[in-house]
């Protein structure tokens, strides 16, 4: 998101704040005054359609294919998307869910776009990095499989501003991601809300190239990045120390160029958790960023880590208010429960 102050490196001290346990009974009071009886209606009925840049398949661009399923869909749709670099902006509206996007194979399908957050829409007025997206899905219920998506705009040197450019973003609940490649350089996976598992995926960017206020899980997943003089991973946008969400990252490796923060605190109780992760020589001193230094986000946000290994490692604990996890307080960090997977992940998903 916002350019990474790159003058001030966090400073660490003796004292070891716990995040404030006092509101949970308040939150718990909440969510049950905001319960709605849903009934859970599943997807009915199967449909299958091909896009094949080389016109032998039902549509020539994605665009064309989610435009033929209906508002209000209820079939799950198999979008199969023939080997091929796709350069168009796809949008997936919230009223068509049950979507699946099959490419054949990471490095053989690609959809790219290269909006940049200064460039201006159809009405004049700047983007703005959540609009940059090359593919933006509102729907609930996607997945996505062996295929890329690219933001192709050029890397913005440190301290420019307006270069943002998504490769992808995911505002809809229940998505699936296996096997996709999301490359980008600043803000290139907006994980905006809602609840996501990426399995086996590979992501590339330099600064904040994982953001938004998602309820995540990312497993076997490598993190690779291109930043050139400072760069950041995650920035994880909870606001409230009601909400579920928050980044946890399990067992992926973290690779690429440095000096890099492995999480930001974008909202005031940000979380981001690392289990089991290799780190590579990467990380910058302090690990962590509290991201403005001025609204004591580093005694509110949850940072932690797991059984992390790799040469970076001892860096990911380079400040106080970014803690080695128990094996208690790590776990629900590390279950697909941590996304309700239970309830919309296959045995064999997660
Ligand atoms: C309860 O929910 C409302 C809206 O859903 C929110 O504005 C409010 O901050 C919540 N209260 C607490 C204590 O989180
Ligand atoms: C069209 O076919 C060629 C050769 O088979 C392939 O290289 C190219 O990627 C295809 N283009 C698209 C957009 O599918
Ligand atoms: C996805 O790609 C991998 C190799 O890249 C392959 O092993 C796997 O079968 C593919 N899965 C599907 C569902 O196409
Ligand atoms: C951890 O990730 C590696 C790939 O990076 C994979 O080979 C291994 O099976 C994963 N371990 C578990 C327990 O999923
Ligand atoms: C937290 O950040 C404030 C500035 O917002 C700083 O004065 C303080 O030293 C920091 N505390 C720790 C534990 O790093």
């Amino acid at each position: 998101m916002g350019d990474l102050p790159i003058l001030l490196l966090v400073t660490s001290c003796l004292f070891l704040l716990p995040p404030p346990q006092h509101l949970t009974s308040a939150c718990a009071l909440n969510s049950t005054r905001r319960h709605h009886y849903h009934h859970w209606v599943g997807p009915s009925g199967r449909r299958v359609v091909t896009v094949d840049g080389n016109g032998s398949g039902d549509f020539l661009s994605v665009q064309a294919a989610v435009d033929s399923i209906p508002e209000g869909n209820t079939q799950k749709v198999l979008v199969h998307i023939h080997a091929g670099v796709y350069i168009e902006k796809v949008v997936i509206p919230a009223t068509k869910s049950y979507i699946t996007f099959q490419g054949a194979g990471m490095e053989k399908t690609v959809i790219e776009w290269h909006d940049r957050a200064s460039d201006r829409g159809p009405d004049g007025q700047q983007l703005r990095t959540y609009h940059t997206a090359s593919v933006i899905v509102f729907a609930n219920y996607f997945t996505a499989r062996n295929i890329s998506f690219k933001n192709t705009a050029p890397a913005p040197l440190p301290g420019m501003e307006g270069w943002q450019a998504a490769a992808f973003r995911i505002s809809g609940d229940k998505a699936y991601f296996l096997g996709c490649g999301f490359y980008g350089a600043q803000d290139t996976l907006c994980d905006d809300a809602g609840r996501h598992y990426f399995k086996d995926c590979y992501i590339e960017g330099s600064i904040d190239f994982i953001f938004g206020n998602g309820r995540s899980m990312y497993k076997n997943c490598q993190l690779h990045s291109v930043a050139t003089r400072f760069g950041s991973i995650a920035a994880q946008d909870r606001k409230s120390p009601c909400e579920k969400t928050g980044f946890a990252f399990v067992n992926c490796t973290v690779t690429g160029t440095g000096p890099l923060y492995v999480g930001r605190a974008m909202g005031q109780y940000s979380r981001i958790v690392y289990s089991y992760t290799y780190f590579d020589n990467v990380v910058a001193p302090g690990g962590w960023d509290d991201w403005d230094h001025s609204a004591g986000k580093n005694r509110t946000a949850f940072f932690g880590v797991y059984k992390c290994w790799g040469p970076g490692a001892a860096a990911v604990r380079g400040v106080s208010w970014a803690r080695e996890l128990d094996y208690q307080t790590a776990r629900p960090f590390m279950a697909k429960s941590f996304v309700n997977g239970r309830h919309w992940l296959g045995p064999s998903d997660a």
